[in-house]
């Protein structure tokens, strides 16, 4: 049997921001546009779909968005979302809206909503844009290389001040219960040891004894890349300042990492699944999340995916406590 065809798409962001969500909005108003298929903006995320926050979106209305971070939609985090009131709410502004299909733009949060507007009955599929890389079905999440880009400009420039000083770097950075964001900035900084929620460190063999033995074979700084999810910076610092003499320095990177102007990788990734994402509704999908592996644009059971948890690449921590000397 034909899928029926939809009549309106709407589109939200949801959560925290992360730089290409911009791409991907373009990348859904200009597929609908090409399919005839008329695109909504919701703002604010799911509170715009409670209150009826929404503008209309053609392909003309998105020019030039394909540079900016952030959401041109604005985001939110919604309470009144998670209770019964509130998605029956949101369903009644879809219904009134004639709005049959929706693409929810965010990370684990953002899909437990459109599972509950899936169940009923509104088709909705996610996009995964978020920073930390932490969404189990797919090897990528939008904003991801950004993110990490911009936090390496920053260690890279903090290595000459240690340089200089003879000191340690102590460095804090995002991903939320997830070491992926440490993992690759730490990786591609040359960090000494990288510490993340995913893998148990022994201070005195990992941190301590590689700061030691790198100070006598004649390094004069170090960097330590810290998730925000595996302990406290400051404490972290104190540590390594007693145990071997050397003066440690903490920086929190903080909200930068969310901003700036997304990456070729960012822009491709998030161009490709916004219009998958069209795809995937016009052919009658609902409750997918779009995702990628092995490089490649697929999709997933949004129910299915929120049940699984995703691991760091062991390669990646072998190699790098063999690289980190
Ligand atoms: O999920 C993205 C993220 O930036 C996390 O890395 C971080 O823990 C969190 O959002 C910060 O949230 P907020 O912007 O509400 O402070």
């Amino acid at each position: 049997m034909e899928p029926k065809r939809i009549k309106r798409i709407g589109v939200l962001t949801s959560g925290g921001d992360s730089p290409g969500m911009n791409a991907a909005i373009r990348a859904i108003a200009r597929s609908a546009s090409a399919y005839s298929i008329e695109c909504l903006g919701i703002r604010r995320g799911y509170n715009g779909l409670i209150n009826g926050d929404v503008i209309s979106l053609d392909a003309r209305s998105v020019d030039g968005i394909i540079t900016r971070g952030g959401t041109m939609l604005y985001t939110a985090r919604c309470e009144e979302f998670k209770t019964e009131e509130g998605i029956n709410k949101a369903v009644n502004t879809c219904q009134y809206l004639g709005m049959d299909s929706l693409i929810t733009i965010g990370g684990d949060g953002t899909f437990r909503g459109a599972k509950d507007l899936s169940d009923k009955g509104i088709h909705t599929i996610g996009i995964p844009g978020t920073i930390d890389n932490d969404i189990v079905c797919t090897e990528y999440t939008i904003g991801f290389d950004t993110a990490c880009n911009t936090a390496l400009d920053a260690v890279d420039k903090l290595r000459d001040t240690m340089h200089s000083h003879e000191r340690c770097s102590v460095v804090e950075v995002m991903g939320r219960h997830a070491g992926y964001l440490a993992m690759y900035v730490g990786l591609s900084a040359g960090a000494t040891a990288i510490l993340t929620p995913e893998s148990p460190v022994d201070f005195e063999e990992d941190i301590f004894e590689k700061i030691r033995h790198a100070r006598i074979s004649g390094r004069s700084h170090h960097i330590i890349i810290v998730a925000e999810g595996y302990g406290k910076a400051d404490e972290i610092a104190e540590r390594i300042h007693q145990e071997t003499g050397i003066e440690a320095r903490v920086t929190i990177l903080g909200h930068v990492q969310r901003g700036g102007s997304p990456t070729a990788r960012d822009r491709v990734a998030a161009t490709m699944m916004g219009s998958y994402a069209v795809e995937l509704l016009k052919s009658g999908s609902t409750n997918r999340v779009v995702c990628m592996k092995d490089g490649k644009i697929c999709d997933f059971d949004i129910t299915e995916a929120l049940q699984m948890s995703k691991e760091l690449d062991p390669a990646m921590q072998k190699v790098q406590k063999l690289v980190s000397i």
